[in-house]
């Protein structure tokens, strides 16, 4: 017998407990994230990316012999198939980055043997995409814009490797460590709606392609990962800490949201925010851009004092990346990029203990109408 759903709906999800994980939690007591039960923020401070994508896909940091392993496979992943070359190469440089990043996938996906994948395959696919999709998007922008693609120095990590590839230069220490941080940051966030996107793919046993596939298109939404870019067009639009204020006043006043700010889970501020406000100020000071500083700053004091909202971990990120000559379209581009750790962990995590995601709807519809034929409606 079908059961008939009774319960009251939260709108949203909102805090309904969706399923179990061991990746990712945040801490009720202090709410600080933690990957597999690391602070998020502490690895931003002392682990390199390369470590985080070892402990979100296999559970546990490296040891040093296995971080070499890692590093070294994801510096041979970045080559792309010819093929995906050639489709990337037609795509219009007008194309949305995020979209590129979905078609790039979904195309390795396509040319790939259409079957299921073990565990393990699931696995090697996952790091081959993390090595891959930097190099996919940054062929595309380059390529589409006329330039060479920048060749890269293999022996750097991947932040510095990406930072390269953008600006055709090799970061100095600094900026890797800013880009490395944010990669680290962005890696994991329990059940988001990219990652619950892949793990609805991944529960039907469809492929893990086609779970990154839905998560990009899930990440592409300014209310998840395409806020830290119009949060820096926000920020640029002001001339003053003052010119700031009164805007973001006025916006308030006519009930537009302000980009950046707010968090379905986070209400005390968002711990991802603190540490790449503090990285950004360090890069302003350095570029003697500290403007752009004090209109961010001003922009949040703004928020907090008449909404009492906090920045999220994608404010402060927009400022540094602008601060690191990264053009504001690949910004969410970069979230992908860091989130592919992630997803693959819970793509995995779902495909070793699945039952199919299938949620009901409580119905508020019609009941039992007559049909009509179409000639006597
Ligand atoms: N600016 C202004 N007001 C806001 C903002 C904001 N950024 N965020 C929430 N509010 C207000 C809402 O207008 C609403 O006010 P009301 O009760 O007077 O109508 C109240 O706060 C609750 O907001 P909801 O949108 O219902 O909160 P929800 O939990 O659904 O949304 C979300 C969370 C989507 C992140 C929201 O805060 C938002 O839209 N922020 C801007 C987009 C953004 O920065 N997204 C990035 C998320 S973090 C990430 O992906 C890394």
């Amino acid at each position: 017998m079908v059961t008939t759903p009774t319960e009251n709906v939260t709108k949203g999800l909102e805090d309904v407990i969706a399923g179990t994980t061991s990746i990712c939690t945040i801490n009720p007591a202090n709410e600080s994230l933690l990957y597999r039960g690391y602070s998020a923020t502490e690895l931003a401070e002392h682990a390199i990316f390369e470590e985080v994508i070892h402990l979100l896909v296999e559970g546990r940091l490296p040891k040093k012999r296995e971080l070499k392993r890692v590093v070294k496979l994801l510096v041979q992943e970045r080559k792309l198939p010819k093929k995906l070359v050639k489709v990337l190469k037609q795509l219009p440089d007008t194309a949305n980055p995020m979209s590129v990043l979905r078609t790039a996938v979904s195309f390795l996906g396509a040319i790939e043997d259409n079957k299921q994948y073990s565990i393990d395959e699931t696995k090697q696919i996952a790091y081959s995409l993390i090595g891959k999709l930097p190099f996919a998007l940054m062929t595309w922008y380059h390529v589409s814009r006329g330039q060479s693609v920048p060749k890269v120095t293999k022996t750097r990590s991947y932040a510095a490797r990406f930072l390269q590839l953008v600006t055709g230069r090799e970061p100095d220490e600094l900026e890797e460590r800013i880009m490395n941080a944010s990669l680290i940051l962005y890696a994991e966030h329990e059940f988001n709606a990219s990652t619950f996107s892949a793990r609805v793919v991944t529960s039907t046993l469809s492929d893990i392609y086609s779970a990154v596939t839905a998560a990009i298109g899930a990440l592409k939404g300014p209310l998840h990962g395409g806020a830290n870019e119009a949060a820096m067009e926000l920020i640029l639009k002001f001339s003053s800490p003052e010119d700031a204020e009164r805007g973001i006043m006025d916006m308030l006043s006519k009930k537009q949201k302000i980009m950046g700010f707010g968090h379905r889970v986070y209400k005390k501020g968002d711990s991802r925010s603190y540490v790449m406000k503090h990285y950004s100020k360090d890069l302003a000071e350095r570029k003697n851009q500290t403007k752009l500083f004090e209109i961010a700053e001003a922009i949040e004091k703004t928020v907090k004092a008449q909404k009492g909202l906090f920045p999220n971990a994608d404010f402060y990120s927009a400022v540094a990346y602008y601060l690191m000559g990264v053009p504001i379209p690949l910004y969410t581009p970069i979230f992908v990029l860091s989130r592919m750790s992630g997803w693959s962990a819970h793509i995995l995590e779902q495909q070793s203990d699945n039952r199919l995601i299938r949620p009901r709807a409580l119905y508020h519809g019609p009941q039992q109408l007559d049909y009509v034929p179409n000639d006597r409606r």
